[in-house]
């Protein structure tokens, strides 16, 4: 359950050669959202802190993590092969390759054992629905973490078929219009979020990140549809 609906080798919304071009443009904050996120994990994290990172895609937080802290060793997970060609190839121009590692599958796949003093996953669990999958996905991650650790999550949320969603789609869609996203990308775009994009209201989010064991939730971030929260474990 805790596997991809999308698929970014075979059927992504956006293709790997695309995606550093694309994402800063189409998702509301995209390097905000990478920013609060590493002010989370200073805030938080020892200097010598051990962090898994969740569907890693095309390395933009394994680099800013990476640079951000010297002495943080970080992994990356992430089905895509792909996203994660582009990824090692930017750790390498950064000098990152003793700091940054990279593993191509799911969390499920890694050693069972709680050795993690953070993780994050950012805009991926929104990718899988609410069957169960969102749920076994963060206990996968939880199950991997030490205790009293930082967990991050950012993703898009909302209840599809709401006047509240349905207010905040014609708001991206001046976003997107300001930014250029030509008219037929834009209703790709809207199609993938139909289709494979299971987004949830934060209530539920908060009920979720309970359930895998994870308190004290904030929410640092915000932009239009996205949202991004930090817990502890
Ligand atoms: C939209 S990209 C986000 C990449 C990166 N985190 C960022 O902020 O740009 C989503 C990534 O999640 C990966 N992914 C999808 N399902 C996953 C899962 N169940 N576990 C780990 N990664 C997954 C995809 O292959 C893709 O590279």
């Amino acid at each position: 359950m805790t596997k991809q609906t999308i698929d970014f080798d075979q059927n992504p919304p956006v293709a790997g050669s695309e995606y550093d071009n694309m994402a800063p443009l189409v998702l509301p904050g995209y390097e905000a959202m990478h920013q609060m996120t590493l002010a989370c994990l200073q805030a938080n994290l020892p200097a010598d802190a051990n962090i898994l990172v969740v569907g890693a895609g095309t390395g933009m937080e394994l680099v800013k993590f990476g640079k951000g802290n010297s002495k943080w060793q970080i992994l990356g997970v992430d089905p895509s092969e792909k996203m994660l060609t582009i990824a090692q190839e930017k750790i390498q121009q950064h000098n990152l390759s003793e700091q940054v590692k990279l593993f191509q599958g799911y969390t499920d796949d890694l050693a069972d054992t709680s050795i993690y003093d953070a993780a994050t996953s950012i805009l991926v669990m929104h990718f899988i629905p609410d069957d169960g999958g969102k749920l076994a996905f963060l206990q996968s991650i939880a199950q991997r973490m030490k205790s009293s650790s930082a967990f991050i999550l950012v993703d898009v949320f909302g209840e599809k078929g709401t006047d509240d969603f349905q207010q905040i789609i014609s708001i991206i869609k001046e976003f997107w219009q300001e930014r250029g996203i030509p008219e037929a990308k834009q209703i790709e775009l809207l199609e993938t979020m139909e289709q494979g994009v299971y987004p949830i209201s934060e209530t539920r989010v908060l009920e979720l990140l309970q359930q895998a064991g994870f308190s004290k939730v904030i929410r640092f971030y915000t932009g239009l549809w996205v949202g991004g929260w930090m817990a502890l474990k």
